[in-house]
């Protein structure tokens, strides 16, 4: 399946049917771990795959409201804790959601509220943090109506999509071009159609309570990802929703050569009015 597939038919399942995965299944992930893409390749990272009573386990230490979904199989990532490690934790845990989409295995991310204790639900001994917990199975579909618990920005333009219960911001206002607020001219020419492609896959992926607490700045030929200092998310989990945008923004953009991103703010950011709640996080020299 190619990514853009994979990243438009991507989507949290919250209900699994009692059956757990097969062995073969569990394998392949296991197996598919070496191969995600990482954003930070020498960071040391670990997957534990727990199954099990570990969903009643987790109840009350992991998920929105400690809500663990009760789910057969839970994919636990580990990092160790360095400069940026939960932006690398974000877009591999990404990369996983996408082979578990390509598989067929429905799943959901789960906030981690304390990673000892988190590790001491799942018996885990690990000198890394936890980082990422995903719940998954065999789901069922998902209600039609939106989840009150999944809140959205106020007066911020959203697509809705069908098939998938949490809309997305458009990409006409997550994307600025050159200066904060200035809308993208889609239409002009010099707008190269994969970089439009690789705004849209970014525009798709998934964040704490779907709140996508980023926004591109296109300037020249760089692109500016910055991440908002919000009131409502952790700073954990905003660093992995940016770290998840990341890896569908690379997904498109990158075509073979992966991982382009440069972390940090570029040279001239003052130039680019970022608002204070704003911070210009990594950048990408579109070529
Ligand atoms: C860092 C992170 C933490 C999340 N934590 C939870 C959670 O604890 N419980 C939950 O139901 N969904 C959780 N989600 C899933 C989001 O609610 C979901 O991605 C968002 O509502 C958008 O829906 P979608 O994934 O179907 O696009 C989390 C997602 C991310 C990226």
């Amino acid at each position: 399946m190619k990514y853009m597939e994979k990243i438009e038919k991507r989507k949290s399942i919250r209900e699994f049917r009692k059956m757990g995965l097969p062995a073969e299944k569990l394998d392949e992930i296991a197996v598919s771990f070496d191969s995600l893409h990482r954003l930070l390749p020498d960071l040391p990272v670990e997957l534990v795959i727990c199954t099990g009573d570990t969903g009643e386990r987790l109840e009350g230490v992991a998920g929105y409201q400690g809500k663990s979904f009760m789910a057969p199989a839970y994919l636990i990532l580990l990092s160790e804790k360095k400069d940026h490690y939960l932006f690398n934790a974000g877009y591999i845990a990404e990369d996983l959601c996408l082979k578990l989409t390509e598989m067929g295995i429905s799943h959901c991310w789960l906030t981690v509220g304390d990673s000892e204790e988190t590790k001491k639900a799942a018996g885990i001994t690990s000198d890394k943090e936890v980082v990422v917990v995903i719940a998954c199975g065999y789901g069922k579909e998902e209600p039609k109506k939106k989840r009150l618990d999944i809140l959205s920005p106020s007066n911020v333009q959203f697509r809705e999509r069908p098939g998938h219960i949490a809309p997305k911001i458009a990409q006409e206002e997550l994307v600025f071009q050159n200066v904060w607020g200035k809308p993208v001219d889609w239409e002009a020419r010099e707008i190269d159609p994969l970089l439009d492609k690789s705004f849209y896959a970014a525009s798709l992926a998934p964040s704490f309570m779907n709140r996508q607490p980023y926004r591109y700045i296109l300037k020249g030929k760089l692109v500016i990802l910055c991440v908002k200092k919000e009131e409502m998310t952790s700073r954990k989990d905003t660093m992995l929703d940016a770290g998840a945008t990341m890896l569908n923004f690379d997904a498109i953009a990158s075509q073979q050569d992966w991982v382009d991103w440069v972390m940090g703010a570029p040279d001239g950011i003052e130039t680019v009015g970022i608002p204070d709640e704003y911070d210009a996080v990594a950048s990408y020299e579109w070529d």
